[in-house]
């Protein structure tokens, strides 16, 4: 017999200890550790038994015939393009995400889609009871969808409701942190409750060939634990992100067992609920009718995707101490990189001014790719020049100044042509290969941040500041 003892754990990032503190050793928070109920089965150290004697497990080669797991696909284009073109039968999902980003809408959407292809799908709901899921139905335009709905939190009541009828092939499980199994002595929503219902539902899904998706939700460090603690168990991670007062939502995989990674499905969440944005870039660069310093649009890639993202500088004097810098949508630490990299092989001093940086349409880009296109918004908001509207830029800065090529430049450019743009600034490399253009794109080879300066300083317009600006010019003693 197993038997129960204590152990203390982080709700922020589940490392156990033997007491309590105050302070997690492991990740630093404070007032994180909560005790909970360990069991101390045969074999662990201190239980004074030994393991039992195993069974002998088949071991078998790398070839062999099995079929390819057949999807279930949504119709959704965009949320299957983000779990690797469907849901695989007997795959544990999570969706995680901030409260109130949309999960539960994004979720009744999907499996209203899967269930009007003749599936048998399932949604139970731990959070809201049932009128309420009727009420967004309602506002979905789903009330007459196939889905069958249950209000419970118990994990063994789940169990036996699932167990009972015909097989569903995928169940939605809203929310995991509410989910509680009676064989734990702890709270629902502590770690040993999530890993252990995670672990259940897990099972649940291999034995019986269903997709079980878990929503999961990302706080702060607090009375519900992160889903960061069962990652590790699930097949597929998906995040959805959006920033508040944007109406863009953007399903990302993180981890996916059976398909890529860094995938991205873009929503719009609007009255009837999440549609799909088919065309994201247009999304991303706006209506940009007229040229303004500090603005230029860089051609990224999202998983396969080209994406176009506007972004856009303000470099103005300071009058503080420490001039301020301020970043939504990108890394801090890669603009200091740029700035001292401007600063170091160009001349241009901006120690002593506020920047700011912004992705446009609350995009987060990560690409060491937009390097170059964060440059050139900075020395066109410093040299109040607008860059020409038709052209897209890209490309890494290497620490010696030096543009170096990024992977995927035929889709990048493509994409820009596609959206009716005329030239692009490139790596050196990525022109030559390219021999200076594609039909209708005019290519400029950028061999490093000096090549930018000079390219702005000829191509790019200048626009009267508003009465009052002028004073503030970059003067040469500046650059
Ligand atoms: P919800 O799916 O409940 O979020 P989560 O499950 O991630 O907590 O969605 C919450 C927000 O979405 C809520 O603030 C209202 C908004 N919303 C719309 O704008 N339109 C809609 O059609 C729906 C259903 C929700
Ligand atoms: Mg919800």
């Amino acid at each position: 017999m197993a038997r129960q003892a204590k152990k203390f754990v982080c709700q922020a990032c589940g490392s156990e200890s033997g007491k309590w503190s105050g302070r997690c050793d492991a990740c630093g928070g404070w007032n994180t550790i909560a005790e909970e109920a360990g069991v101390l089965g045969a074999g662990a150290p201190g239980s004074g038994r030994s393991m039992p004697k195993g069974r002998v497990v088949e071991l078998v080669g790398l070839t062999g015939k099995d079929p390819a797991p057949e999807r279930i696909a949504s119709g959704i284009a965009e949320f299957d393009r983000v779990s690797g073109g469907g849901l695989v039968p007997g795959s544990a999902v999570i969706v995680g995400g901030d409260p109130g980003v949309g999960k539960s809408t994004l979720l009744l959407q999907a499996l209203a889609a899967i269930g009007s292809t003749g599936r048998n799908v399932v949604y139970i709901s731990g959070e809201e009871a049932v009128a309420q899921v009727r009420l967004r139905a309602r506002r979905l335009n789903l009330s007459d969808a196939p889905v069958t709905l249950g209000v419970e939190t118990n994990l063994s009541n789940i169990l036996t409701t699932l167990a009972e009828g015909p097989v569903p092939d995928v169940v939605v499980i809203d929310s995991i942190q509410t989910v509680w199994s009676p064989t734990l002595d702890a709270a629902p929503g502590t770690v040993s409750q999530l890993r252990a219902a995670t672990q259940l539902l897990i099972n649940y899904a291999k034995s019986r060939g269903a997709v079980i998706l878990l929503v999961g939700h990302v706080t702060k460090e607090g009375q519900l634990a992160g889903p960061k603690v069962i990652e590790h168990m699930v097949d597929t991670v998906l995040y959805f992100e959006g920033e508040t007062g944007h109406h863009f939502r953007i399903l990302r995989a993180i981890k996916n067992r059976f398909g890529p990674t860094d995938e991205i499905g873009v929503f719009e969440m609007s009255d009837g609920g999440l549609r799909e944005v088919k065309n994201p870039s247009r999304l991303f660069i706006g209506d940009r009718e007229s040229a303004n310093p500090g603005s230029a649009v860089f051609a990224g890639i999202e998983g396969t995707r080209p994406l176009l993202v506007e972004i856009q500088a303000l470099v103005a004097p300071s009058s503080l101490a420490t001039p301020r810098r301020a970043v939504v949508g990108w890394d801090g630490n890669r603009l200091a990189m740029v700035l001292a990299v401007l600063d170091a092989h160009c001349g241009m001093h901006l120690a002593s001014h506020d920047i700011y940086l912004n992705v446009a349409g609350g995009l987060r880009v990560k690409e060491p790719a937009a390097d170059l296109a964060v440059a050139a918004a900075l020395v066109s908001s410093l040299l109040n020049l607008s860059l020409p509207l038709d052209s897209v830029v890209f490309g890494e800065v290497s620490l010696s100044g030096a543009v170096r090529a990024v992977a995927q430049g035929e889709a990048r450019l493509k994409e820009a042509q596609k959206l009716g743009f005329q030239s692009a600034l490139v790596p050196s490399e990525i022109a030559t290969q390219k021999k200076g253009g594609r039909d209708g794109l005019t290519l400029t080879a950028i061999g490093d941040l000096a090549d930018l300066l000079g390219w702005v300083r000829t191509c790019g317009t200048s626009v009267a500041r508003s009465a009052g600006a002028d004073a503030d010019e970059p003067t040469s003693a500046q650059l």
